[in-house]
């Protein structure tokens, strides 16, 4: 059985996350296109389970998984109860307010915003006394403003490619992400000498990459 049970975020951090793990001397073990979603590393004392981005807090909060590695916008859109001891540069983009290049909204409606993230949205809008209606999507969001859905969007930002080609330009950065070690409270303190392990490799690889 092994010791320690980690959250993978599948998508766009899987890689740089499974890179990362690997220098710090737990390499993922096996065929690399396994769609096999638990895995352990070629010690046999980690086991890796891949699930998606919002549902990484989840495992974590509940014990299922001891540790979790996510980017912190979804951490502040689901607000788990785990801790977070580790910010790891990788996964680096922007959670932004995005509108049409050529368009000022006009009048006084109330503005509509699309977006994954109805919470940090409703937060930042709220902040400033600005009533806004939400329209929750689930993905493919700067689709919304050209086809008439919302004024603006609430997204994340990495390369600005996906904007730029549907006619989309930042307006407002609301903050930025990187990734997150979080580990749940009650494994922290049962395996403390490991967990503490795990976070100083991150860290000695991490500081070992900045000074590269
Ligand atoms: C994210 C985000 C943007 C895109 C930004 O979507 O929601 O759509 O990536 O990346 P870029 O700035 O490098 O173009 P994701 O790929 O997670 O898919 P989704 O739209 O289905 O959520």
């Amino acid at each position: 059985m092994p010791e320690l049970t980690i959250a993978i975020a599948k998508g766009r951090l899987q890689a740089e996350a499974l890179e990362l793990f690997a220098k710090a001397g737990m390499p993922l073990s096996g065929d690399s296109e396994s769609r096999c979603l638990a895995r352990s590393d070629e010690t046999g004392r980690s086991r890796y389970i891949f699930v998606k981005p919002s549902d990484v807090p989840v495992y974590v909060e509940h014990g299922v998984a001891d540790c979790g590695l996510v980017g912190l916008d979804v951490l502040l859109e689901y607000q788990a109860d785990v801790l977070q001891p580790l910010s790891l540069p990788i996964g680096r983009c922007q959670i932004v307010i995005a509108g049409p290049m050529n368009k000022q909204k006009n009048g006084y409606a109330m503005l509509r915003v699309a977006t994954k993230y109805p919470h940090i949205t409703s937060k930042h809008f709220g902040e400033r006394g600005q009533p806004v209606e939400i329209i929750q999507l689930s993905g493919s969001v700067e689709l919304a403003p050209g086809l008439g859905l919302a004024d603006c969007i609430v997204d994340l930002v990495e390369t600005g490619r996906t904007l730029r080609e549907n006619g989309l330009r930042v307006m407002e950065v609301i903050a930025e992400s990187t990734a997150r070690l979080i580990v749940n409270r009650a494994s922290y303190h049962l395996k403390a000498q490991t967990i503490n392990g795990l976070i100083a490799a991150l860290k000695k690889q991490t500081q070992a990459q900045g000074e590269a």
